[in-house]
């Protein structure tokens, strides 16, 4: 089974940004973790800043991996490009969020990806991330 990860912008910075809303751990330091708990799923990862680039990626792994674990950042609640892509590819994406984005500000409650993904998990810190992950590995079995 293959599933992406994939990070939007701005969390490249987990552990030194806000950490207070999104922890201290970077997402290099977790990932380990994440992949030790799913040895039998290829986990890959990758982050990018910028939007065009996190469309190419979905768009190259959207018709072959099992799973796309999605945390769009900002790009959540600015994005068409990112909702059309998903309802674009085959591959399920599930949408992510460190932080319970509903009780934070009002811009962050709406999301334009909610509505063309497989499911959505957030306020779960980094664990919202193997939550999505068992989602995919369960739903397979
Ligand atoms: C976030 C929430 C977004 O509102 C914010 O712009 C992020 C991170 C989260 O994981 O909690 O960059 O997606």
């Amino acid at each position: 089974m293959k599933i992406q990860i994939i990070n939007g912008p701005n969390l490249n910075l987990l552990g030194v940004r806000e950490p207070g809303i999104y922890g201290s751990d970077s997402f290099d330091s977790f990932l380990p973790k994440l992949r030790a708990q799913f040895p039998d799923a290829e986990i890959d990862y990758y982050q990018s800043n910028i939007e065009g680039e996190l469309i190419d990626k979905m768009q190259k792994v959207g018709f072959s991996y099992d799973g796309i674990v999605l945390n769009a950042g900002a790009y959540t609640h600015t994005s068409v490009a990112l909702h059309d892509c998903i309802r674009a590819i085959k591959s399920p994406v599930i949408e992510v969020h460190i932080s319970n984005v509903h009780q934070r500000e009002e811009f962050r409650h709406h999301s334009f990806i909610s509505a063309a993904c497989k499911g959505v998990i957030c306020g779960f810190g980094l664990n919202s991330y193997t939550l999505a992950v068992e989602a995919i590995t369960s739903q397979k079995d």
